[in-house]
């Protein structure tokens, strides 16, 4: 049986790079009878950036239902947010800062990224990689499934778990990222990387009309309705290829190559396959989003299973520090 954990920032309502990117690839895993999977809300993490309260508790909630609503099962599995076990994730990052050597997290990229970006550098930021170690190592992680991107941050909780070992013991169990270099970036509006952070996204929890208008903004060249398009080229084509049914995506193409089609019909059918591949995923994602006690009564139910072992941990590594 094996350990996966991840942790997912409550940056907002996940879009469909998100979704096909990271949470479809990541509930499939959990899904594997030899896996047990951790799931949690960084809402820890969260607080470098997001300073407000309502921000943090929409989001919170909106990353939460999102998840379920693609399928994630909260019952086999663990699904907690980290701030409600706080204590026990901040009380294992201090020993681990203790651990750490500080050209480490000075050298960080994405501290040094976010630092030259940001006009709030604060201390929070540059101890992330420590929270985020924890996070792993309370639960005896693994695996780590992430995003390239994070494939650093996955090299030093490794790192900072093995300082420990070496100075206290084989306490700490060491993870190890599970990076899926074949998945595809997943082009947003303006056919750049679909992120929060562009304002390129698209959201299949929209009702009709706004996810319409969503599909409509995407970018598309100039060739006349009558003329020929090349869908290699074209992101309404891509997007199209990563939902529809093979033989729609033939068909797709050859209307593409043929003339006659506008971006407009292109654009209509893909809206057409996000409207039906979704229907019950938005159901369920509004469901949630609707009856904020339902969504709180998986969240305590995880909690408290989560929260056993984080417990086991922390006694495990407060008596080797001699603290017990
Ligand atoms: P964003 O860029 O929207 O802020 P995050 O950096 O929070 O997204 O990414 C969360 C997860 O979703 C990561 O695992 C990341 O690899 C994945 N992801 C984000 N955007 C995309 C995309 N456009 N295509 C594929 N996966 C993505
Ligand atoms: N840093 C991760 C991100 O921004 C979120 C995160 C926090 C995380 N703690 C984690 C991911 C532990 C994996 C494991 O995407």
């Amino acid at each position: 049986m094996a350990r996966i954990l991840t942790g997912i920032q409550a940056s907002g309502v996940p879009h469909l790079g998100n979704i096909l990117g990271a949470i479809l690839p990541a509930i499939k895993l959990s899904q594997n009878p030899q896996n047990e999977s951790f799931l949690f809300i960084a809402d820890l993490h969260s607080m470098t950036t997001i300073k407000d309260a309502k921000v943090m508790k929409e989001n919170t909630l909106a990353v939460a239902a999102a998840w379920l609503a693609c399928g994630f099962d909260a019952e086999k599995n663990f699904f907690y947010r980290q701030s409600r076990l706080a204590g026990y994730h901040t009380e294992l990052m201090w020993y681990l800062n203790c651990q750490t050597p500080y050209p480490m997290l000075a050298n960080a990229h994405s501290f040094k990224d976010k630092s030259d970006r940001l006009s709030d550098v604060n201390a929070g930021l540059f101890t992330y990689p420590v929270l985020q170690a924890a996070d792993i190592v309370l639960y005896g992680a693994n695996f780590v499934p992430v995003g390239k991107d994070q494939r650093q941050h996955l090299e030093m909780s490794k790192d900072i778990a093995a300082i420990f070992n070496r100075t206290y013991g084989e306490v700490l169990t060491l993870p190890d990222p599970l990076i899926d270099e074949t998945v595809m970036l997943i082009p947003g509006t303006d056919g750049t990387k679909m992120s929060k952070s562009y304002n390129n996204y698209i959201n299949i929890f929209l009702s009709e009309k706004p996810l319409l208008k969503a599909v409509k903004s995407i970018i598309s060249d100039s060739t006349p309705l009558e003329e020929p398009k090349n869908p290699d080229t074209d992101v309404t084509f891509k997007l199209f290829s990563l939902l529809a049914e093979q033989s729609e995506i033939e068909e797709m193409r050859l209307k593409y190559l043929a003339g006659g089609f506008g971006y407009g019909h292109a654009k209509q059918a893909l809206f057409d396959v996000l409207w039906k591949k979704f229907e019950k995923e938005r159901e369920v994602f509004n469901y949630y989003m609707a009856n904020e006690e339902a969504l709180e009564a998986k969240l305590k139910h995880g909690e408290a299973k989560a929260r056993e072992i984080a417990e086991k941990t922390i006694y495990g590594v407060r008596s080797v520090l001699g603290y017990v």
